[in-house]
């Protein structure tokens, strides 16, 4: 018997964050080492859905294996065999299985995507790519027969667009050529994403902490200074009410440093507001958090230093062998079916 699929991305951007750390990097790690006796794990670089925004092209190939780098000095285990690590383009079956599946869709299914519609009205020019992103992403899921795609809210449209795609195929070609994606609600089920923590801008404490933010001092960056980034930490907003509580509408900074002290203390929530609920020094708080985020980024820098990128690079190259296997596979049995191949 073969194992069932869990497929996810790492993204390939630079200049990931704490948030980015707590609320993707770790929850990720937990999969792995949750999962890896039981499902086929497949974590891949989307790096050719990376320029449908404009980017530094400079820095892609670098800013992909600097990531790894990171998710590895964080507890990715690279020596896993139940996970496959590989990019997106070093196996061409996805862009190739991405053009057949693009005359499946409907030019009016991808106009309702909320993604596109929201990204394309920040640009002055939006590409085509931009418009197919989804295609591309239901080429990755359905080229595997992945069940589990572990993803945020955001990319709920795209997962449900997957699933109809290859009920549509599998429908038109009378074949159960691409295995359906579970549904939405089995797909949180099986993530438990409500433990996925979602950290906010130090600064503006209702705006999710990104790099894009206006405020660089709301935002921590893992490869910041730490003692620079302590200090964005003490500049943290809070508010007028004297009190430590966790209310996430009325003290949203307070309870953005509560929830960043438990993580990174290893602490459960829960018992991080226990001990500091009703106390009144916002300075000792944001002292404390301060300390644990230097510590934090001194010792992850430390271990990102120890890498061995030739094991990384060993790891990669090898599963994409492996998994260009899998993939021309899956690939052979669609062009068979579309009638490119007897
Ligand atoms: N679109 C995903 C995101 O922004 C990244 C991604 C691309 C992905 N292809 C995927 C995630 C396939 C899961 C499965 O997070």
């Amino acid at each position: 018997m073969t194992k069932p699929v869990i497929l996810t991305g790492i993204r390939s951007n630079s200049d990931l964050t704490l948030g980015n750390y707590l609320g993707a990097i770790l929850p990720l790690i937990k999969l792995q080492s949750k999962h890896s006796k039981d499902y086929q794990i497949n974590m891949f670089v989307p790096d050719l859905h990376s320029f449908t925004t404009p980017i530094d092209h400079n820095n892609l190939y670098g800013n992909t294996i600097s990531n790894l780098k990171i998710f590895t000095a964080a507890g990715l285990d690279i020596h896993n065999t139940g996970s496959l690590i590989y990019r997106q383009s070093f196996v061409p079956a996805h862009s190739e299985l991405t053009w057949i599946l693009d005359c499946f869709v409907h030019f009016g299914e991808l106009s309702r995507m909320i993604q596109f519609k929201e990204k394309s009205a920040s640009l002055s020019s939006v590409s085509a790519g931009l418009f197919n992103y989804p295609v591309l992403m239901a080429a990755d899921i359905l080229l595997y027969d992945a069940k589990y795609v572990p993803v945020g809210e955001d990319q709920r449209q795209h997962l449900e667009l997957s699933r109809d795609i290859a009920i549509r195929f599998n429908h038109q070609f009378n074949r159960d050529i691409f295995v359906v994606p579970e549904p939405w609600d089995e797909q949180l089920k099986f993530a438990d994403l409500s433990s996925g923590a979602r950290i906010k801008s130090l600064k503006n404490p209702k705006m999710k902490m990104s790099k894009s933010i206006s405020d660089p001092t709301g935002t921590i960056l893992l490869n910041d200074d730490p003692k620079t980034a302590a200090n964005k930490v003490l500049g943290a907003t809070t508010d007028s009410v004297g009190i430590i509580n966790f209310d996430l509408v009325k003290q949203p900074g307070i309870a953005n440093l509560l929830q960043i002290i438990a993580l990174l203390s290893g602490e459960p929530l829960n018992s991080t507001i226990a001990k500091w609920q009703g106390q009144t020094s916002y300075r000792q708080l944001k002292e404390t958090a301060a300390q644990l985020v230097e510590a934090f980024l001194s010792e992850l820098q430390t271990k990102i230093q120890a890498v061995s990128e030739s094991d990384l690079l060993a790891k990669l190259q090898g599963d994409e062998i492996e998994v260009n296997k899998i993939a021309n596979t899956k690939l052979y049995q669609v062009q068979q079916l579309v009638g490119l191949r007897n």
